[in-house]
């Protein structure tokens, strides 16, 4: 069995010999950026709005991104040959690199590490849970995928401990925002609408596609129509288009038509080529 393989900084190693500082800014103060994509027997879906949206969010934290994206996409691709798994996850981490103890950055290069693991299978559908913290669409970080996702690993417990697998945010006006790592897809009226990126919410690969391929519309979706809304979906890499079953304690029946017709246009772009 071949060995699993990491690449750190610019070097392919062995997993378990890979090491950052303790230092790392990533890790003390979650200064950094990274990007989740799905591969197929070795295969990563959509790269170039994956590798796009790693460097867009690195703009906005005033990162550099140290290696070209011929070289990034070349280090997944050896990532992923050492696994051998028919679907992955590929993730790229960017962070501030060593920098001292404290919210200021260091003199250091970026730290640029890329992993990959198994990805599971997604259930046919989901129940959410709305939480009662929003996201704030005007704060510094709105839809940048950085690392400081402590507020999502809580949202998620909440949702969770209430018997649901994805937790819903508003935002700070009461609009329907997005999930802890999944957009939002709403039918209401036989429209098929999407919160707006003014929502804060991230500008997923998945919702961008779905945008795409269905006629589904961005506008401000009040929580009131999202909780009574006539069907529901989510949108993400390890997801891609799932139905919605149930909303906090409100039933709903699945798939519902705009649901199906998108899961099967997103399934034949899926097919039809690896980096739309
Ligand atoms: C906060 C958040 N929203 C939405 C998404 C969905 O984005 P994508 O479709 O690019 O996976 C993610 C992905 O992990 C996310 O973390």
């Amino acid at each position: 069995m071949t060995d699993v393989l990491v690449w750190c900084n610019g070097s392919l190693v062995p997993a378990e010999d890979a090491t950052v500082s303790i230092f790392d800014h990533g890790l003390t103060v979650g200064d950094g950026v990274f990007e989740t994509l799905r591969a197929t027997h070795g295969q990563p879906f959509a790269t170039r709005r994956h590798l796009e949206r790693l460097h867009r969010s690195a703009a906005g934290l005033g990162l550099q991104v140290p290696y070209d994206d011929g070289i990034l996409r070349e280090a997944m691709r050896e990532v992923l040959a050492s696994h051998d798994l028919p679907s992955a996850r590929v993730r790229v981490t960017v962070t501030g690199g060593t920098a001292p103890l404290g919210s200021e950055r260091g003199e250091g290069a970026a730290t640029v590490l890329i992993a990959a693991g198994p990805l599971a299978s997604p259930s046919p559908s989901a129940a959410v849970c709305v939480v009662p913290w929003p996201r704030n669409e005007r704060g510094a970080m709105a839809g940048i995928k950085t690392t400081s996702y402590a507020e999502n690993v809580v949202a998620l417990a909440h949702a969770k401990a209430r018997g649901a697998v994805e937790a819903i945010f508003a935002t700070t006006t009461d609009l329907l925002c997005e999930g802890t790592g999944s957009n939002v897809f709403v039918g209401i009226g036989g429209r098929l609408l999407t919160p707006p990126l003014t929502s804060g919410c991230l500008a997923g690969v998945t919702r961008e596609l779905v945008l795409e391929v269905t006629d589904a519309i961005e506008e401000d979706i009040p929580m009131a129509a999202f909780l009574a809304a006539d069907e529901i979906f989510l949108t993400s890499t390890g997801r891609d288009v799932q139905p919605v079953h149930q909303v906090d304690d409100r039933l709903l029946s699945v798939p519902g038509p705009m649901t199906e017709a998108a899961a099967r246009a997103f399934a034949a772009l899926q097919a039809s080529t690896p980096d739309p």
